[in-house]
């Protein structure tokens, strides 16, 4: 297993490295303490309250065996499969498949895809997607996985009964064979419908949040049906769980990281950003941004005082953000922390032919791999970000595929859980999402919601001197 295991490389936050923005020895280990705190908070927290993600790479086992029969079901009858959800229920799903699916996975012939269907993630509103993707599909030979934790997601719930009454429509009662809930076991409208209306159903489990739910069915079902080894992530994300088991952060690289960031956190590093040198991992970035920004932004600490804490998440890819946003992280504010996320052997190699020998300034190029360029580029920019002073740290994994995935994300879930509880926070609640989801619901009429109503409309009157 060692050669499948992750690397966390944290020199470049060291003053020792980068300077006098970089972490002391004495700082770091002064912080050590408080990572041995957050370690035993996760530990004794573990699989209680919100933590039931923590065992979901042990918990799973009947239910993957479920979810394989029914995915191979799926890839029998249909050939498509929409996946319906947003935030926690999408990215998740999303990123899974960009990682370890073929770059163009929809546009291959089936039998390219190993007889999967092509897969569309539905995670926004706006009609004009919505329109288009039922020129892209074909009802008949289409599964829908509607997924909400809550059941209640106005986005989510919209797109089900848009696809529903379609289905409804053109199949009468058959419409349910087409369709797949997966919700909490009790709560929520979206169980009352999948019972009512006869859908499969699989259940989010209790303890599981929205973003930490890739290990469940919410992400299980779309990465089988498209022919993704679940076990093997599984099992990775067992591996990082046993790797990260002490409280030392030498020993414990999610701890390490969390301690990273939560030094820099108090120094006024508001920003941190997930740099990925390969397209697979893009949306690993996007799934990072919901998991560190909805879990660490918070109002109040736990003991109800007003905190305001956070570290806005961004994005950026390598190498295309080193001809944008880099001119930035090496030159800008003093205020971000910036991850590299590497990958040792890519999944090909591609070679730069000759052709070029009469300009040296590009024949450079020639006779060397695609792969040794990004390596270079991408040690390129640490070296740039070092020299600036600007702290930044480094994963490699040693390649691309279910295992590592399964690590990275529960490395991720992990280090997330440790910063949080060295904050003092509610790493698992998002009052700020469910106040925009209740305004929402107010807007829209749902009963229940009518304080809500008067809330807003006691607004201010807008000023038409402001509107240009
Ligand atoms: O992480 C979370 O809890 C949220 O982002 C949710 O996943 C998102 O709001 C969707 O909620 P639900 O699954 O209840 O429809």
């Amino acid at each position: 297993m060692k050669d499948l295991k992750l690397r966390l490389d944290v020199n470049n936050m060291m003053s020792d490295f980068i300077g006098e923005k970089g972490f002391t020895e004495t700082e770091l280990n002064s912080a050590s303490e408080k990572a041995k705190e957050a370690f035993n908070y996760v530990k004794e927290n573990r699989g209680l309250g919100m933590m039931g993600w923590t065992e979901l790479p042990y918990n799973q086992d009947g239910i993957v065996e479920d979810i394989l029969k029914t995915a191979k079901e799926i890839q029998e009858k249909f050939d498509y499969f929409v996946v319906l959800g947003i935030g926690g229920s999408a990215l998740g799903p999303i990123a899974i498949q960009q990682a370890l699916n073929h770059m163009h996975y929809n546009d291959l012939p089936k039998e390219k895809r190993n007889g999967c269907p092509k897969l569309y993630v539905e995670d926004n509103i706006d009609p004009e997607r919505m329109a288009s993707l039922f020129d892209v599909i074909d009802l008949e030979k289409t599964c829908i996985n509607v997924i909400s934790k809550s059941g209640s997601t106005s986005e989510t719930m919209s797109q089900y009964l848009i696809l529903w009454d379609a289905l409804t429509k053109a199949f009468g009662d058959k419409a349910k064979d087409h369709v797949i809930a997966t919700t909490d076991a009790e709560k929520g409208n979206l169980i009352k419908l999948a019972q009512k209306e006869g859908f499969k159903k699989y259940v989010i489990p209790d303890g599981v949040g929205g973003r930490f739910s890739e290990m469940c069915p919410v992400g299980l079902l779309a990465a089988a049906v498209c022919g993704i080894d679940i076990k093997a992530m599984l099992e990775g994300a067992a591996y990082m769980d046993k790797l990260a088991d002490s409280d030392d952060i030498y020993k414990n690289a999610p701890l390490m990281a969390a301690t990273m960031q939560y030094l820099a956190i108090n120094k006024g590093y508001n920003i941190s950003v997930m740099m990925p040198y390969a397209d697979s991992l893009k949306f690993m970035a996007d799934w990072y941004c919901q998991l560190w920004g909805e879990s660490l932004g918070k109002k109040h600490d736990l003991n109800g005082n007003v905190v305001n804490v956070g570290q806005t998440p961004v994005k950026a890819l390598g190498v295309t953000d080193q001809h944008s946003q880099v001119q930035l992280y090496t030159e800008g504010p003093f205020d971000k922390v910036i991850t590299l996320l590497g990958v040792d052997n890519y999944r090909c190699e591609v070679k730069i032919p000759d052709g070029c020998e009469d300009i040296p300034a590009v024949n450079f190029l020639c006779g060397h791999t695609m792969n040794e360029l990004i390596t270079a580029e991408r040690n390129a920019t640490e070296y740039a970000l070092l020299k600036s002073g600007h702290l930044n740290h480094t994963i490699m994994l040693p390649e691309v595929n279910a295992f590592t995935i399964g690590e990275l994300m529960y490395f991720y879930e992990l280090e997330t859980a440790y910063c949080g509880a060295m904050l003092g926070i509610n790493t698992f609640d998002q009052p700020g999402v469910e106040e925009g989801k209740n305004a929402t619901y107010a807007l829209l009429g749902r009963p229940g919601y009518e304080e809500k109503k008067k809330e807003l409309e006691s607004r201010p009157e807008k000023s038409t001197k402001y509107i240009i």
